[in-house]
């Protein structure tokens, strides 16, 4: 087996060997290998031979926590062979090499284009991935590569492709720096899972490419977001986790991985060859051991298990270079073989600055702390991932000799302590310090088709449009090393080419066609010209916050650029938190009433929240944080059914951050893994106490339970066993004055959290035995499957999340949107005439909801799916669902908020709440 493997590395010559040692060895004329070849040398060297059964072993050992052997040389007294000495020497003269610059060159090569059909796009406005913008030019891909672009191209092959792109933008492919695709595959499976080798703390020996599968449905459908380069990094359990390596997302005729390497079969005489490791500070990797009772149980561990493993490759490091010097002051006196330990090679290349370093760690003080690693045993950092507290301490990571690329989420924050911190205005303000922002997806954990999403919120958020794009495309790309080939559309980089259907911050967008290597991955598109855009009411500049009217609950606004409470009233009226006209008011204004010019601004229903754990729980891996988990228990008994509104708290920052993005109320169920979850609560998200006035809602608003596997447990180990339970305590108590039998009459809605077809399936099977039910699907991901039927039970579907992954075998019919499919499970459901909501999948995002209910606007064909349409769907259709009058309907039509331009434009800002508690309040859409 080794020697095939051996073979294959050898066809592909210029494949990195990784763990089994750096294979660059440009080998000169001149060198000292070829005087180390002398016949005197033989001489000497057959008489030292028999030595050589000694085995020779310098004893490193990575730390494992069961061996914790020390570091321990023996006396070597054996002599070594000539070809052992040659090839100490070859990898003495490959240390020493001068290394490659990785320059962009406009002559490039790139050989897994040869050949491919050349394609001339005109009409384009290409946006390059570096800040340039050009208008009206064509671009020329040939044999892979970017070949010209310019105002007009007369030159080209004869079988060049011609295609009109009329006026889209034409960008390079994006660059996820943070992935797990391939190795991490969709659907998640046991089988399939080769993220992390938690074995052992120090793990630097593994590598992303081993198992990488190159067959990952997630190929494809991430490509269909238009990233073509990622980094398939290990995961974060280990404090080393591994080498990464860097992929196309191009399936090869070949299907072989190394082929879809974004280095695969290069020169390297021409070209560098970057590696990758991943390492990962903080919280997970003490978790993980200490959890175990090993070290690290604490982030005191873990610093001394890096400087451990930096010490041995130090060591290491040392003990090469000392046996090249004796090699090259007298090669006929080598007693040992070239010292290498396959454990330690991937840090020695660390500490010899071929390998980029990528670090996961979030908190103040875990940069600082591996930073001072890094200082003490001397090696550089490429980028701190996730890193949501770096914009506290730009000073901190600027001690470092190079520049370090934050590469983190827009908006994705709070699941954990060491996330807390974070702020979506953190791009703006690393950028601001002079520190590089890249974005990624960390996929699976967000998926990678929409990493254009982030840059697109970051964008919102304070980055400059070209900024946000940068971050994406070649920003990324330079902390890859590989900014010679991706991330940019330049002359002489690779052809990895995406049209997009729109401008590529706006919602919804997608590529119409996405080339890699040159070569279409998609359907030929019919291209339109891209849609002229209404002109929006633009986002006002000038209006003004007045703070003094905050608080105040008897006003009246004007100049509202839409109305989406009421048919488009340009004028409310609010006496004494009330909405007492909208329209023509003439009668209404008594003219002392405060007014307030929205100069345009759009009004817009408060959100509700459906699905969380929004006032339940701060941070949730932090029990402390929250109400708790319920177990699953198979008890029958009515009275252990949780109410959740005896876990309410209040005022956490997560509440905070929903209300500012909109979300005037939730709607949460208790947090449980058992069956029934139990009877939620609804309450204003900007309420203090559940005494205050108006803030619950109503404490009993509907029975949660949850069929799938998710709810398998010793208790329900399958889902007969979830589906037998639910169907007994709903028929056995139909007559019972318990919330079951509320449930059973329909007197509440039952809100059933599934996604596969066959249990959404067999709940319409129970709905036909037991028809007073009333069930509601929350997440339904393969609801649309059974569209005319929910429909016909008028069973409505919380979408949840609003666009579906295929990330579990539940989950894998999932309609992933443009352009692999033509609709997505909103646009079928809604054709079918099944009422629609969409609920909160993460607490932190919450905040996004009004994007979400946009992006399925924007990408409604024929606007089948209108604005208001999905406003209703984050709104009037969520409160109906729950049953309007339980909830204190007339209450929250009250409540609203102030946009100051459309709120499906995501340069809009919201800037005003008024609820009718609290009065109006002026926000800032972030602290
Ligand atoms: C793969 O493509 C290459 C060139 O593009 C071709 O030479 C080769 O025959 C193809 N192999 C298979 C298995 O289709
Ligand atoms: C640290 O590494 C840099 C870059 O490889 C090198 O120039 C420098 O001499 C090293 N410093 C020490 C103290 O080894
Ligand atoms: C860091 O980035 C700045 C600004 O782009 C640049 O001027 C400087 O040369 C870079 N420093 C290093 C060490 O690359
Ligand atoms: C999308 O719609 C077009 C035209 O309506 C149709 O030709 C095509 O087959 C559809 N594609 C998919 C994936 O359903």
């Amino acid at each position: 087996m080794a020697t095939g493997k051996q073979q294959q590395y050898q066809t592909i010559p210029d494949y990195e060997r990784g763990g089994s040692g750096p294979s660059l060895t440009p080998s000169s004329n001149q060198s000292w290998l070829r005087r180390a070849k002398r016949p005197a040398l033989y001489l000497f060297l057959g008489l030292v031979v028999v030595a050589l059964v000694v085995t020779v072993s310098l004893g490193f050992f990575v730390p494992h926590p069961k061996h914790p052997t020390p570091w321990q040389r023996q006396p070597v007294k054996a002599g070594i062979t000539v070809q052992a000495q040659q090839e100490g020497i070859a990898k003495c003269e490959a240390i020493q090499a001068p290394r490659v610059d990785n320059v962009p060159r406009p002559d490039r090569v790139n050989p897994r284009g040869l050949g491919v059909q050349p394609v001339l796009l005109t009409n384009a406005n290409v946006w390059d991935g570096e800040g340039g913008v050009l208008e009206q030019v064509q671009v020329l891909l040939v044999d892979g590569v970017v070949s010209n672009v310019a105002k007009s191209i007369h030159s080209y092959p004869k079988h060049t492709k011609v295609i009109d792109v009329k006026g889209h933008i034409v960008s390079p492919g994006l660059v996820d720096m943070h992935s797990h695709i391939g190795v991490d595959s969709w659907p998640g499976l046991w089988a399939t899972d080769d993220t992390n080798e938690m074995t052992s703390p120090i793990t630097p020996f593994v590598r992303s490419i081993d198992g990488f599968n190159p067959s990952d449905k997630a190929i494809r459908i991430v490509a269909s977001g238009g990233v073509t380069s990622v980094l398939v990094l290990p995961g974060s359990g280990n404090l080393i986790g591994g080498e990464a390596f860097a992929f196309k997302l191009r399936h090869v005729n070949t299907t072989s991985n190394e082929d879809m390497l974004v280095q695969a079969h290069i020169d390297q005489t021409q070209e560098r060859r970057w590696r990758y490791e991943k390492h990962a500070c903080g919280e997970n990797a003490k978790r993980v051991y200490g959890e175990l009772g090993q070290i690290p149980s604490t982030r005191l561990g873990e610093g001394f298990l890096f400087r451990k493993a930096y010490d041995q490759a130090t060591k290491l490091r040392q003990a090469q270079d000392d046996w090249c010097a004796a090699a090259q002051r007298s090669p006929a006196r080598l007693e040992s073989r070239f010292p290498e330990v396959l454990e330690l090679e991937a840090l020695v290349a660390i500490l010899r600055g071929d390998v980029r370093l990528n670090v996961h760690c979030y908190e103040t003080h875990d940069l600082e702390a591996f930073l001072r690693h890094s200082f003490e045993y001397n090696f550089t950092v490429a980028a701190f991932h996730h890193a949501l507290d770096a914009y506290r301490v730009p000073d901190i990571l600027k001690r470092a000799p190079n520049n370090i690329t934050i590469a983190t989420f827009a908006d994705h924050w709070g699941y954990k302590k060491e996330a807390f911190q974070g702020s979506p205005k953190a791009p703006r303000i690393l950028l601001d310090a002079g520190i590089p922002v890249a974005l990624k997806s960390d996929h699976p954990v967000l998926n990678s088709q929409h990493l254009l999403f982030e840059a697109a919120k970051a964008h919102h958020y304070g980055l400059t449009e070209q900024e946000a794009f940068q971050a994406v495309t070649s920003v990324p790309a330079r902390a890859m090393g590989l900014d010679h080939r991706v991330g940019s559309l330049k002359i002489g980089y690779d052809a990895d080419v995406v049209i997009w259907d729109r401008s590529p911050l706006e919602l919804g967008a997608a590529p119409l066609q996405v080339f890699v290597d040159g070569v279409p991955l998609f359907d030929e598109p019919v291209i339109e010209s891209p849609e002229q855009k209404v002109a929006a009411t633009p986002a006002t500049e000038s209006l003004v916050k007045d703070p003094s009217n905050n608080g105040v609950n008897s006003f009246v606004l004007t100049n509202i650029g839409r109305n989406f409470l009421d048919g488009d009233a340009s004028t409310i009226v609010v006496e004494q938190g009330k909405i007492v006209c909208q329209g023509e008011c003439a009668q209404a204004l008594t003219g002392d009433l405060p007014s307030i010019n929205l100069q345009g601004g759009y009004v817009v229903p408060g959100f509700v929240a459906v699905g969380s754990s929004l006032g339940l729980v701060e941070i949730s891996s932090e029990d402390s944080t929250g109400d708790g988990v319920i177990a699953a228990s198979t008890s029958q008994d009515p009275k252990q059914i949780v109410e959740a509104v005896d876990g309410i708290k209040l005022g956490t920052r997560h509440l905070e951050e929903a209300y500012k993005g909109g979300i005037l109320s939730a709607i949460t169920a208790p947090m449980s893994s058992n069956v029934v979850l139990g009877v939620s609560a609804a309450f204003k998200t900007g309420g203090s106490s559940v005494l205050t006035d108006g803030t619950l809602i109503n404490p009993h608003v509907a029975l949660h339970v949850q069929i799938g596997n998710a709810a398998k447990s010793a208790s329900f180990p399958s889902v007969s066993t979830q589906i037998q339970f639910l169907r007994r305590i709903l028929q056995e108590n139909k007559e019972a004055e318990n919330a079951y039998g509320e449930a059973a009459r329909g007197d509440i809605p039952t809100i059933v959290q599934v996604n596969g077809k066959d249990e959404i399936a067999t709940l319409l099977r129970l709905k036909q035995q037991i028809p007073s039910w009333q069930p509601v699907i929350l997440g339904g991901t393969e609801a649309y499957l059974l569209a005319e039927h929910l429909a016909k039970a008028k069973i409505p579907v919380i979408l949840s999340p609003a666009l579906c992954t295929p990330g579990d075998y539940e989950q894998q019919h999932c309609l992933t949107g443009a352009p692999l499919t033509n609709e997505t499970a909103a646009h079928v459901l809604h054709r079918h005439g099944v009422k629609i909501g969409l609920g909160v999948v993460d607490d932190g995002l919450a905040r996004n909801l009004v994007w979400d209910a946009g992006w399925l606007a924007s990408t409604s064909k024929d606007h089948q799916l209108t604005e208001d349409d999905a406003i209703r769907f984050v709104s009037t259709n969520l409160q109906e669902i729950f049953y309007g009058t339980r909830l204190g309907q007339a209450a929250l039509q009250n409540d609203f908020t102030v946009y100051s331009g459309h709120p499906f434009d995501m340069t809009s800002q919201l800037v005003l709440v008024h609820t009718q508690e609290n009065g109006l309040e002026w926000v800032s859409s972030v602290v």
